[in-house]
């Protein structure tokens, strides 16, 4: 491994950043490349067999390039169906993002839980067997949005996002009664962007669960040690597959601590 490590960050869109915000805290060393394959966005209305063809050989492609020590599927809609082929077909460590079912259901207290995904995540088997094997007695709920990963990259794009827009999504997930949801998973990465709003549109306070830090630490452990030969220093480029620019998100990435690079 080199002195500073390089890191393989992907995502559809923007939501990966929520997980490289965690993995430049955990590991401020090192080089991340994050990729958004934002001529393909949003993944949540393609098929299975249409993201497994674009996504394997893409993250191909990305690794003869970049050589990463290590690649992150900051994704959900594309973790929960390409990872084992992913890892059946490149030699380097993968780490993927998949809904967080097993802290969730850990934690609730009323015992009912919802899950936040695309209609991509929500419909996939790997999200059934994580239920399967770790809803214990929780009630689970699936709750597909067709719209909140767009309507995240609209915001950050600058467009004024109604309330209205935001709460008819995310309403089906408070379910009321005798005992009523507290606890939701958020199962997309883009959703964590607007947690500040879903916060203040809940019905009720609820436990919003964004896996970034879990992933990060993992990321960390697989990493091993900072080398004391590496400068403390790391740097992100950004890449969009579509080839455009985007000031909002090297800004972002910027708050991050992180000097940025914009590849074109
Ligand atoms: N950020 C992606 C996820 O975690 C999904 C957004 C999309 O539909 O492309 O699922």
């Amino acid at each position: 491994m080199r002195n500073n490590p390089t890191i393989l960050v992907f995502d559809s869109g923007l939501g990966g950043l929520t997980v490289l915000r965690e993995i430049v805290r955990t590991r401020p060393d090192a080089r991340e490349i994050y990729v958004a394959d934002d001529a393909y966005f949003p993944y949540g209305q393609h098929s299975e067999d249409e993201i497994i063809a674009r996504v394997v050989p893409l993250i191909g492609d990305l690794i003869a390039t970049h050589k990463p020590d290590l690649a992150v599927i900051a994704c959900n809609t594309a973790s929960t169906l390409v990872l084992s082929h992913l890892r059946a077909a490149y030699d380097v460590p993968f780490v993927g993002t998949v809904p967080a079912i097993k802290p969730a259901c850990a934690r609730s207290k009323t015992r009912r839980v919802s899950v936040l995904g695309t209609l991509g995540t929500v419909k996939r088997e790997y999200t059934q067997a994580l239920i399967r094997d770790f809803a214990r007695d929780c009630e689970v709920k699936l709750v597909g949005s067709a719209r909140l990963a767009a309507l995240t990259e609209a915001a950050l794009n600058g467009e004024t996002i109604s309330d209205g827009d935001i709460l008819a999504e995310i309403a089906p997930c408070f379910v009321d009664g005798a005992s009523r949801t507290d606890t939701v998973v958020l199962a997309c990465t883009h959703y964590p962007l607007l947690l500040d709003r879903l916060v203040r549109l809940a019905p009720w306070p609820v436990e919003w669960i964004d896996p970034a830090p879990a992933i990060a630490r993992r990321v960390a452990d697989l990493l091993g040690p900072q080398r004391p030969d590496s400068s403390s220093h790391g740097d992100t480029r950004l890449i969009f597959t579509s080839g455009r620019q985007h000031p909002a998100a090297e800004a972002l990435v910027h708050s991050f601590s992180q000097p940025v690079t914009a590849v074109a």
